[in-house]
């Protein structure tokens, strides 16, 4: 079980490696994620990543179109895609929308 931190909210949680972040928001939603879509084409729920990119899933192309016309940085990636891949702590925070 690893710590996935969401930000603005400050809130804190354990997770499994393997498990979809929307899930861990669906089953926690004092994470305060906004989804929409769920299935990268909106970028709802872009979420900058402040550490542990190491730990989640790589972005698939469709996931990469989607913050590309958003033109984001490296960091942000979209909650409804990623994965806790591996066991460690992940820190984000929700991407405000302009
Ligand atoms: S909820 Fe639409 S891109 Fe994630």
């Amino acid at each position: 079980m690893a710590k996935v931190r969401f930000e603005p909210a400050g809130y804190e949680v354990e997770v499994a490696p393997g498990t979809a972040l929307v899930d861990v928001c669906d089953d926690h939603p004092e994470a305060e994620v906004p989804f929409s879509c769920r299935s990268a084409s909106c970028g709802t729920c872009r979420c900058r990543v402040v550490s542990g990119m190491e730990f989640l899933s790589k972005a698939e192309d469709d996931e990469l179109d989607v913050l590309e016309v958003f033109g984001d940085g490296p960091d942000v990636r979209l909650c409804c895609q990623m994965v806790l891949a591996k066991d460690g702590p992940v820190h984000l925070e929700v991407v405000e929308p302009e």
